[in-house]
């Protein structure tokens, strides 16, 4: 393995931070909430990330703002920092990064917990459920969320912002031409679509400057006709096979 991952134990040094080695733990859902507090179970399911030697361990999906969780969660606010404190703290305690992930569900949010999904368009969702398209008050609102949660996660003692743009969830619902059906400037070419996760990563990068690393996660390949591939978008399973 050390001959063909020479670097994966060397340490890099990412915005400032020394990472000890190249290996990120991936992010699973904060998905035992029992009273508003996650389990110790699930705090020492991620110590032990920690203790395994990963450089980066990863927080799952943290909603930004009501209406963006698709589960139950822990509001990332002020009145929480102490529990996502003691979540970094457990983390760092052996020498990894702490990274919570940073996402928004948007039109696939769930009717028994969203009352109204808001997403790319106006439309009825695969799932049979009504989505509004969001207006440009709701992006601003949604990008201000973003950037709020970064600061929160900066006090609560994280080093790494990971912002969900893959899986289906709202940013990838803006990247992807198959969803983002839209005629304004949010929509139609590859320039356009990316203009709303961008407004996000910006407004995260002017709130806490290089007090996080930030990191985007996106899908690879959409799998489906007309989705986007590693090659570009187009052809489905035979061209993500092609060498790029
Ligand atoms: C129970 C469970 C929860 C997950 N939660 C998240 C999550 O919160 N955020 C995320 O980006 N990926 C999540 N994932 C996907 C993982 O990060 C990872 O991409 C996936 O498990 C594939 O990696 P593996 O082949 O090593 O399992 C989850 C996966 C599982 C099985």
């Amino acid at each position: 393995m050390s001959n063909l991952y020479p670097n994966l134990f060397q340490p890099i040094t990412i915005g400032g931070r020394t990472l000890k080695n190249r290996i990120m733990s991936a992010p699973n859902m904060l998905f035992q909430v029992v009273n508003g507090r996650p389990t110790d179970y699930y705090v020492g399911y991620l110590e032990h990330k920690a203790k395994g030697g990963a450089a980066i361990v990863n927080l799952g999906e943290v909603p930004v703002i009501r209406g963006g969780n698709h589960t139950p969660f822990i509001e990332l606010i002020p009145e929480n920092l102490n529990i996502f404190g003691e979540i970094a703290d457990a983390i760092k305690e052996h020498g990894a990064l702490a990274s919570i992930e940073l996402t928004h569900c948007g039109r696939k949010g769930r009717p028994w917990i969203n009352k109204q999904l808001k997403g790319p368009n106006t439309e009825i969702t695969e799932n049979g459920i009504f989505c509004e398209a969001m207006t440009e008050k709701d992006m601003d609102e949604v990008v201000t969320a973003f950037a709020n949660a970064a600061e929160y996660a900066v006090s609560a003692g994280f080093d790494m912002a990971l912002i969900h743009a893959g899986h289906s969830w709202l940013l990838e619902q803006f990247l992807s031409p198959l969803v983002n059906k839209r005629t304004d400037e949010y929509g139609g070419s590859l320039e356009n679509r990316m203009r709303f996760p961008l407004r996000v990563l910006k407004a995260i990068r002017d709130r806490v400057g290089n007090k996080l690393i930030i990191a985007l996660r996106i899908s690879g390949s959409e799998r489906a006709e007309g989705g986007f591939t590693p090659c570009g978008y187009g052809g489905i399973l035979k061209q993500s096979r092609r060498v790029c």
